[in-house]
This record gives structure tokens, sequence and C-alpha cells, in this order.
């Protein structure tokens, strides 16, 4: 192994650039030719790679976003494309790649691998729903800018009183829903991992009117349904003045946490260890506080789950 590349791919999510410098770093010291790949998978297919040194990775590592930038890219999924990233990939003399993303990213390094091509994937999604790690880069980041988020909506919510319903990213998965609603003491969080019955999460809020509470805040996964739906649930069943929030892409932005970069300063450098190692086709994973890593299929295999009890302790502490 003398020549090894990196790249970001899917959605963005803070901490990435952290990884990246750490990747490079370690890299450099183990005396690795490091490329970067612009633009994920599609940098990939059209030959977009920058050589990268010390000083390329350099005051990044408190910046949200990625310098390599990402990308989603339909023509990777097809032989054809996966077939001209091959080609670039001899064309760089490249011997191994080093894919950070969420699990379509990892659907398309675990192809590279069957094709012969040694890969390994570090999770980076805000989303935290990789099954097989307990961690993805980018999550402790979304939550806290979730949180911040919701305290200030809170002021005015009280001020007014007023039902608040924020809508929440997370794809599939209601991890941001279910860490900002605990933390920011939201009444009800509606997460796709559990049902929710609109008459429970109205009552609830009626309750809360009734021991003098000045403002209700609902969070609901975008994984469940739009929250503009359950605001007009809320305020035609009981004509309680309800605003909605949807939080968007500014969930995605932002200076990583400390937990971001210190994950994923680790699980970067771990990378490069385990294609010096000579694994390949496998992911690093973040289990009980430790780096892990573990074959691309094994990650698939499970559906990622949330832990229900803390989602009944929330709903418990905001009675
Ligand atoms: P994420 O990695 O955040 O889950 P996407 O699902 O958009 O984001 O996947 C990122 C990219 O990975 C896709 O745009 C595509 O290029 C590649 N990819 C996704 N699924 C596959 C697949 N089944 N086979 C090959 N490549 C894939
Ligand atoms: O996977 C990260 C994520 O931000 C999801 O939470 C969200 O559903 C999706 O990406 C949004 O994708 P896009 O940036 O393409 O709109």
């Amino acid at each position: 192994m003398r020549k090894i590349a990196v790249l970001t791919s899917g959605g963005d999510a803070p901490g990435m650039n952290a990884v990246l410098r750490a990747v490079v770093r370690r890299g450099i010291f183990k005396e690795l030719d490091v490329y970067g790949v612009r633009n994920g998978y599609d940098g990939l297919m059209s030959g977009d790679f920058i050589h990268m040194d010390l000083g390329s990775v350099g005051d990044i590592i408190h910046r949200g976003g990625t310098i390599l930038r990402s990308a989603r890219s339909k023509k990777f999924k097809t032989i054809e494309g996966q077939e001209q990233a091959l080609l670039n990939l001899k064309k760089y003399a490249i011997d191994g790649l080093i894919v950070i993303g969420g699990d379509g990213s990892f659907r398309g390094a675990k192809d590279l691998t069957l094709q012969g091509f040694p890969t390994i994937g570090i999770p980076g999604t805000i989303d935290n729903d990789i099954s097989g790690t307990d961690y993805t880069i980018g999550f402790d980041t979304a939550v806290n800018t979730v949180i911040e988020a919701i305290d200030k909506i809170r002021d005015t919510a009280s001020s007014h009183e007023r039902t608040y319903v924020i809508e929440v990213m997370g794809r599939d998965a209601g991890d941001i829903a279910l860490w900002s609603g605990m933390c920011a003491g939201a009444e009800s969080i509606i997460i796709p991992e559990d049902g929710y019955d609109i008459d429970d999460v109205i009552e609830r809020i009626q309750q809360g009117y009734k021991r003098g509470k000045t403002h209700s805040i609902i969070v609901v996964a975008e994984g469940v349904c739009r929250g503009i739906d359950i605001g007009k649930l809320i305020e035609g069943k009981t004509g309680f003045e309800t605003r909605v929030t949807v939080l968007g892409h500014l969930q995605r932005g932002g200076s990583p946490t400390a937990y971001d970069r210190m994950v994923g300063s680790q699980m970067g450098a771990k990378a490069v260890d385990l294609l010096l190692e000579g694994q390949k086709g496998v992911m690093i994973g973040w289990n009980k506080g430790q780096l892990s890593y573990m074959p691309f299929e094994d990650a698939a295999r499970d559906k990622h789950t949330i832990d229900l009890s803390v989602y009944h302790l929330a709903r418990s502490l905001s009675n």
C-alpha cells in the first residue's frame, strides 16, 4: 500500500473535515501518498483527484461541511459508472480507498471491494442511522443545533402561549428527534420507530396547559410525516394556536462539537491503519465508546434500531 485516496459522499455532516484531516495526516505519517477525490463518487468517475499534503487539511478541523465537497451520484450505481471509477483509481495508481458517508455510500464501497478494490468505510451522516455502529459522525453536532433552535422557539412559544411543532431530519430514523426532544424537554416526540396517536399527543398538550404550562413543544421526525400535517391536526382538533418550524438543512451545518472531532479523528486514523493491515470491505464503527470494524455486509444485515427505553423515559419526564 503506497497510495491511498479518500472521498466524502452522500449528505455532508459536521465532522467530516476532522475525519479528512486525520486520514491525510495519519497517511502521511505512515509514509503514504494521499489523494482526495472531489464530489464523492462523481469525482471518482470523472477523475477529479487532488494530491493532499499536510497543509491541505490545515485550518479545517473546526469547519462544518467537507472541503472535498460531496455528491449523490446515480451513475455510480451502474456497472459502467463503477468501471469508469476503477479505471481512474488505476490511472492514479491508488491502492486503497476510504469512503466517508452513509449506508448508501457504503453500498457503493462494497461494490468496489467486490470488484477487487480495497475500500474502507467511515460512518458520516447526521442521521445516526447505520446499523453496526452506535455513532455516526455529525450526529452530536446536529442534535446540539436542534436543541439550540428549540430553546429559542421555547422563548417565543411561552410568550404567546402557543403550541409548536418542530420537524427535524433523520431520513427514516428517529435518533435526531429522540435526542433533541429528550434534551429540549419536548412534550411529545414522534418517531418512525414507534406509532403515534394524535389524540394522545393532544391530551398531553391539554394536560400540560391545565397544570399551568405556557407552551407545548412537539418534535416530529421527518421519517414519520410533515410537521405541517401534525400542526394542522392539532390546531383543527383543539383550536390551540399552533406554529410549525421545519429546521431543514441548518441541521447539517455548523462547527463540529468536540465529540464529532474526537470520534472523527480516531476513525480517520483507524481507517488508514486498517488499509495498511490489509483489511478491505469493512466499515469502522464506534461501539460502547470504542473503535470497532466489521464487514459492510454484516453492518447492512440488521436494521438500525433506537433505544425505546429512552423514548419512554422522555415521555414520562415531560408529563
Ligand atoms: P448516504 O451515503 O448518506 O446514505 P446516499 O444514499 O445518497 O447517501 O448514497 C450516496 C451515494 O452512494 C449515491 O449517490 C450513489 O452514488 C452511491 N450508492 C448508493 N446506493 C448504491 C448502490 N446500491 N450501489 C452503488 N452505489 C450506491
Ligand atoms: O442523510 C442526511 C440528510 O440530511 C437526511 O436527514 C435528509 O433526509 C436528507 O439528507 C436530505 O437530503 P438532501 O440534502 O439531498 O435534501
